[in-house]
């Protein structure tokens, strides 16, 4: 622990992107400069960009704006953990739902364990992107959690048109895609359902500034920088995205999908092209519609308009 401590220390030092000494490093935190070179090792282990010159010292390779735990909980009416170093915050908050108030959030600036779909891995680089994870109690239960997935890939977009950012698009079931490439992924958990309620931990993971020699990424991706022209101010649009996941789920527990298939619809990054389905070793190939009321993806095929459901079914575009 006191090890990320001191880490941490470094780089909200470096976070100014000019050259620090290792010695003045050393002097400002107790440590010699041996110490701190092996700390700026870890530091880069956690994927960040440090470089170091000769007689000027350490410096980062861009400027980093870290999340401060302040300024997030005067802009959001929900608890929230901010754990710069962690597993998977989806992980954190399964394993405390029983002590959780539903809403209640866990950000990190790097994770070790982060996931996707299916036990995939999520890059999770240091400092350079959003890692968020919000517990949410759904009284109407299991039902209506594959809904529910969906309505918070809808409220994501439309808060960052909100911001401004427009030209952000939809992929079933719950990625977040620009000009065909991955911005952000959503991934909804559930831990086991006592009585009759539904506990779900729902992560999203958005890269906002991220390398682009990162490696272990295996499919065309891109960064929130490519998207927006202005410079994204992280703990505003981490305290946004908060407060638009709180409102979506409020709005669903009340009023469920109405309204949200045509607000999915606009957004659909396939809608009308041509797609593939894969689930398991079956494909089905046809022109992608949209979804319904139930959250099922539509699929014209030469057979008719098939409607398919389910975690385990990826969607391709067809080259
Ligand atoms: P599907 O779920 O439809 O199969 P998918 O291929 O996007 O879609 P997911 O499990 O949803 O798969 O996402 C995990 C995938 O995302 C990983 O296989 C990896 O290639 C990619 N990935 C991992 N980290 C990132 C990241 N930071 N940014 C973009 N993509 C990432
Ligand atoms: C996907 O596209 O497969 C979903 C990716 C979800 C990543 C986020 S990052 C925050 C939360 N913690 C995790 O370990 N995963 C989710």
């Amino acid at each position: 622990m006191k090890e990320h401590a001191i880490k941490l220390s470094i780089l909200s030092v470096l976070a100014d992107g000019s050259f620090h000494s290792g010695e003045g490093l050393g002097e400002q935190l107790g440590i010699s400069r041996a110490a701190v070179s092996k700390h700026i090792k870890g530091i880069q282990a956690w994927g960040v960009d440090v470089f170091s010159v000769q007689g000027k010292g350490y410096k980062l390779a861009a400027p980093m704006q870290l999340l401060d735990q302040n300024e997030l909980t005067q802009r959001i009416n929900v608890p929230l953990e901010l754990i710069p170093v962690i597993g998977s915050t989806n992980q954190h908050l399964l394993e405390r739902i029983s002590h959780l108030q539903s809403g209640s959030v866990c950000l990190a600036e790097y994770q070790s364990q982060g996931r996707g779909r299916r036990g995939r891995e999520w890059v999770s680089p240091f400092g350079c992107n959003l890692y968020l994870s919000m517990y949410w109690r759904l009284e109407a239960g299991m039902a209506g959690a594959m809904g529910l997935s969906l309505v918070v890939g809808v409220a994501i977009v439309e808060a960052m048109e909100k911001l401004g950012i427009s030209g952000i698009k939809l992929k079933w079931p719950n990625d977040l895609y620009f000009q065909d490439k991955k911005l952000a992924g959503i991934l909804v958990e559930m831990s086991g359902q006592a009585g009759s309620a539904a506990h779900l931990v729902i992560g999203m993971g958005m890269n906002l500034r991220m390398a682009n020699d990162t490696q272990g990424i295996t499919q065309p991706w891109t960064s929130l920088a490519e998207v927006a022209q202005e410079d994204i101010d992280r703990n505003q649009l981490a305290a946004e995205l908060i407060n638009a996941l709180e409102a979506a789920l409020t709005e669903y527990e009340m009023t469920g999908m109405q309204g949200f298939v045509e607000r999915w619809n606009r957004l659909d990054n396939f809608l009308n092209r041509e797609i593939r389905l894969i689930m398991g070793n079956r494909e089905v190939e046809g022109i992608s519609r949209g979804i319904n009321e139930q959250g099922a993806v539509l699929i014209e095929t030469p057979a008719g308009l098939e409607t398919y459901i389910g975690g385990e079914i990826s969607l391709r575009k067809l080259e």
